[in-house]
């Protein structure tokens, strides 16, 4: 069994030290938008789009290529998982990358969807994830999506949003995203479960930063809520620019 200090080595960091970049943060819940409204409000205002869930999906893509049986994972394997994974620039994204290898389908699938909680959970990869995502943000503007990213990485960052939507309608929503089928009212319960089951393993670090402004993106089409963070990450710009920053 792994231990919560496995990955070793990282969370040195304090955040937003020697930053003088644009930061957006953009949390919620589990298909509440965050992701592909993000790559989207990265495109419009000319940010790097950074998916710290991604993140997460690729260390633990990682840990279960090198021990599939997760009743066998070890302390000593999570630090060499880790150093397999690497970010690599898009055109308007970071992309995590395993042995250099595109890993973007193998992310999303059952198998790392059900563990991604669990190696979550353990401090010395969330350290690990959020240095990743302070170095880049001293390079570049970037809008960050995730959990906790208002509240623990970036709790100095320009703009926070938060994203909610009804457990039915982001079910509904991841249902649409992986088939091109109409999925049923059976399929979509059965995905609310697993969404909420998720979240309440997700809830420790699900934060709302208390100065974040909350989407309820359930009756909004992502274009609303796409111009709407679009038009606020101008606003920021325009206080930094008064600021002289
Ligand atoms: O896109 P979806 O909401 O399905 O999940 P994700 O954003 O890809 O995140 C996958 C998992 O990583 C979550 O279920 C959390 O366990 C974890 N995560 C986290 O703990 N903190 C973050 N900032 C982002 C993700
Ligand atoms: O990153 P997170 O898990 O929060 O959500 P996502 O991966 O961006 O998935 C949300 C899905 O809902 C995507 O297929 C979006 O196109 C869709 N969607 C949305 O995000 N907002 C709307 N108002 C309508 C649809």
């Amino acid at each position: 069994m792994m231990s919560p200090r496995a990955a070793g080595g990282a969370g040195t960091e304090s955040p937003g030290a020697g930053r003088d970049r644009i930061v957006v943060a953009i949390d919620g819940p589990a298909a509440s938008g965050k992701s592909s409204t993000a790559h989207m409000v990265a495109t419009r205002a000319g940010l790097y789009h950074v998916d710290s869930g991604a993140l997460y999906r690729a260390a633990t893509a990682a840990q279960l290529r090198i021990q599939p049986d997760v009743s066998r994972w070890t302390d000593a394997q999570l630090p060499k998982a880790v150093a397999l994974v690497t970010l690599v620039a898009r055109p308007t994204a970071f992309r995590p990358m395993i042995g250099g290898a595109d890993v973007d389908l193998e992310i999303r699938g059952p198998d790392v969807t059900r563990h991604v909680s669990l190696v979550a959970q353990i401090p010395n990869v969330r350290a690990w994830v959020n240095d990743q995502i302070r170095a880049l943000a001293r390079q570049h503007d970037v809008v960050v999506d995730g959990r906790d990213i208002g509240t623990v990485v970036f709790p100095d960052a320009d703009l926070k949003v938060f994203l909610v939507a009804d457990p039915w309608e982001r079910a509904r929503r991841r249902l649409v995203e992986r088939s091109a089928r109409r999925p049923s009212e059976a399929d979509i319960a059965e995905e609310t479960d697993r969404l909420v089951q998720r979240d309440a393993r997700d809830a420790t670090q699900t934060v709302q930063a208390k100065d974040a402004i909350l989407i309820d993106t359930t009756t909004l089409t992502q274009d609303e809520q796409v111009s709407r963070i679009v038009a606020l990450v101008e606003a920021a710009r325009a206080r930094e620019t008064e600021r002289g920053g």
